[in-house]
């Protein structure tokens, strides 16, 4: 029997144990993708430095090449290695890493990164995040991981291991399976090579990032190039259509409420703002897989993670 035909078919899932990561680490060394579960959601992860793997990613993903990649790295003294660091950037790491956000710096000279990895931009995306699975791995692999959400480009970001078999299948090599995510929206994106620059409402909210460097956070002009590709206005999207705000539910609507409503699925029936995003991502998954034709939300209120989860559900909305 050839080699090929003795590789099983799918991807290896893998536990989380010394041999699962171990494993994942090699396959990481050798090229190949492996996804993980991080605090905010599972990503397809790859040796940042491996042109091919890289590459790699982007096919897996079906993602356009301009958009550039999310670099984990276990600790700060390894994100300074990679961007040139400022005053700012040591205030909010020092307070929110490990953690979900991601910090855009400019790109040192000397970092070992693949260029596909920023799409020729001169800054760098890095994070540290926080879930152990992840920080267990980085320690195994010992250097940095590009990583974007593991999900096929502009679909349902995956908070669950079946989430990113169902959309990667074998696309992937591996997928490290840490049960669900605790944040469930991904990281909070800041620049920080000009003035603070909001690029992606996550996990860390605008008010706390401004009350922690003392001054407002520029908004990302509309008109500026696409930096990321979650600014896309259609994102997220799952098979069926999205009506958003839904004070009552048409007939043959699939459900989706938060608080005290009568629904299918209920981010939070406390009205929680932090379970409900922990709780989003898959329940877009289970409605969509009932094939309804459309899904109707509940108002979400637009405060704390609130921000991020309207963010999520009107890209979701939007017109494709
Ligand atoms: O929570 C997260 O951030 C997850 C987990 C896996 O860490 N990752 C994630 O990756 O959400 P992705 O690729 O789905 O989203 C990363 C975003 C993209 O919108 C990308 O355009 C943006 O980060 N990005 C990456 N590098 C950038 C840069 N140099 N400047 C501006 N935006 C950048
Ligand atoms: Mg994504």
């Amino acid at each position: 029997m050839s080699a090929d035909a003795m590789k099983p078919k799918g991807a290896e899932r893998l536990r989380p144990d010394a041999a699962g990561l171990s494993r994942a680490a090699a396959i990481l060394r050798g090229g190949g993708l492996v996804a993980f579960p991080t605090e905010t959601v599972y990503g397809l992860g790859a040796d940042a430095c491996n042109d091919d793997a890289v590459a790699a990613i982007f096919d897996a993903k079906g993602r356009p090449n301009f958009n550039p990649l999310i670099v984990h790295v276990a600790d700060m003294e390894a994100a300074k290695t990679l961007v040139l660091w400022n005053v700012e950037a040591e205030l909010v790491a020092r307070a929110f890493w490990p953690g979900p956000l991601t910090l855009v710096l400019p790109l040192r000279d000397d970092a070992p990164v693949s260029s596909l990895v920023t799409a020729g931009l001169p800054t760098l995306a890095v994070r540290v995040p926080a879930a152990p699975v992840a920080r267990d791995l980085l320690a195994a692999f010992g250097g940095p991981v590009a990583a974007p959400s593991a999900n096929r480009s502009g679909q349902i970001s995956p908070t669950r291991a079946a989430h990113v078999i169902e959309g990667l299948g074998d696309r992937v090599d591996a997928v490290l399976d840490g049960g669900p995510c605790s944040v469930g929206v991904e990281s909070t994106i800041l620049g920080l090579y000009g003035h603070p620059t909001l690029l992606r409402p996550g996990g860390v909210t605008e008010e706390t990032l401004e009350k922690l460097l003392g001054r407002r956070l520029a908004e990302r002009h509309p008109s500026e190039a696409i930096s990321a590709p979650g600014q896309l206005r259609s994102h997220y999207a799952p098979q069926a259509s999205v009506r958003l705000n839904a004070t009552d539910w048409e007939p043959g609507e699939a459900r989706l409420g938060f608080g005290d409503v009568p629904c299918d699925v209920n981010l939070s029936p406390s009205g929680d703002l932090e379970e409900a995003a922990a709780n989003l991502f898959d329940a877009l998954h289970r409605l969509d897989a009932t094939g309804a034709e459309v899904i109707a939300v509940s108002p979400i209120p637009h405060v704390g993670v609130g921000v991020a989860i309207n963010d999520r559900l009107s890209r979701a909305a939007a017109e494709r």
